[in-house]
């Protein structure tokens, strides 16, 4: 049995990791509970292999545990939350993960670092591959989540070549299921859609919807992240569902999935928000053997289950 440590393991996909790996391993799951909800492990609490610590990754974690593997998902992720926290975002990122790296270097852990499309910014290509190296505003409102996952991702590097250590970089791009928040500003488009739509209430679309986004089914992010723990590589990897769809061909989905009666309404685009964004995935489909299985309608009918037994 390995040990192993998942910042954010709260949160939405850090649960959902802990969900799977918790059979064979005892799994350490630390976590302030800021976007992150007792819920989503309450159901863990009674395993024997399950260990919740209430810790903010931004201080020294001191543990004699020997963890095998780290899974740093710690970090405010959603763009109208992580910018009403800039700095806990950007401190969470950069100290946080040097913290966790510090940890990882002392026990001889594996560690794999959650970052995120976002560091390529506004791409200019578009399906982007690892290799682009982004268009990013270092003084604009997302610079607080895009600038810190640069920093991590640029730590991380620097920790594998300089101490030898086992360090993967996995670019999440935009993830959806169970477990996504929908309330207030923890919510992104897709889980917004769907509350509003399930409540008969506006869709709520910003700018006229042509700006596209690819969403990755939550089951598919955790096989790729497993996919890529196993493998001998350190990435970085975009791991996503590089099925490209507009917000408004969104909006139009879910309204005719939840056969709801809302409208469908305009509102000013938020600043520096990305026009396109979908994932070139061939190196993780070459050198991982991963690919997404689960289709946007599936994924889509799964989590409106979901909302609609759990809100
Ligand atoms: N969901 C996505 O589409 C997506 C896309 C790209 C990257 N990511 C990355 O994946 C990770 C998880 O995202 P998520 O969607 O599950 O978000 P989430 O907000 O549901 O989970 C993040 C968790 O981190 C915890 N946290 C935040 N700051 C902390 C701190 N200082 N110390 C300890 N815990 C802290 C939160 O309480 C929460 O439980 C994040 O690092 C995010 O940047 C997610």
């Amino acid at each position: 049995m390995s040990n192993i440590l998942v910042t954010g393991g709260a949160g939405f996909l850090g649960s959902h990791l802990c969900d799977r790996l918790v059979e064979e391993n005892n799994v350490y799951c630390v976590d302030i509970l800021a976007s992150g909800r007792k819920s989503n492990i309450s159901h863990l609490m009674s395993n024997r292999n399950f260990h919740f610590i209430e810790h903010d990754v931004r201080k020294q974690f001191n543990s004699d545990i020997r963890f095998d593997t780290i899974l740093h998902f710690a970090s405010r992720a959603a763009p109208d939350e992580y910018q009403k926290f800039p700095l806990h975002t950007l401190m969470t990122n950069s100290i946080g993960t040097l913290n966790m790296l510090e940890l990882a270097r002392k026990r001889g852990s594996k560690i794999l670092l959650a970052s995120t499309s976002e560091i390529y910014g506004d791409a200019d290509v578009i399906p982007t591959a690892e290799s682009y190296w982004g268009n990013v505003n270092t003084v604009g409102a997302r610079s607080c989540y895009d600038e810190g996952k640069r920093f991590a991702e640029t730590l991380f590097y620097i920790f594998g070549q300089q101490y030898g250590m086992d360090t993967k970089i996995m670019r999440i791009f935009n993830t959806y299921g169970p477990r996504i928040r929908a309330d207030g500003y923890y919510a992104r488009a897709l889980p917004r859609f769907i509350m509003q739509a399930l409540g008969n209430s506006d869709i709520t679309v910003y700018g006229d919807g042509s700006q596209t986004r690819s969403f990755c089914y939550v089951d598919d992010l955790i096989d790729g992240t497993l996919a890529l723990l196993r493998s001998k590589h350190p990435g970085p990897f975009n791991i996503g569902n590089p099925y490209e769809v507009s917000i408004l061909e969104l909006a139009k989905t879910v309204k005719e999935l939840t056969k709801s009666l809302s409208k469908i309404t305009f509102h000013s685009l938020p600043e520096d928000d990305p026009r396109r964004r979908s994932p070139d995935i061939t190196k993780a489909k070459n050198l991982l053997k991963w690919e997404p299985k689960v289709s946007l309608k599936d994924g889509l009918h799964r989590t409106i289950e979901w909302f609609k037994s759990n809100s």
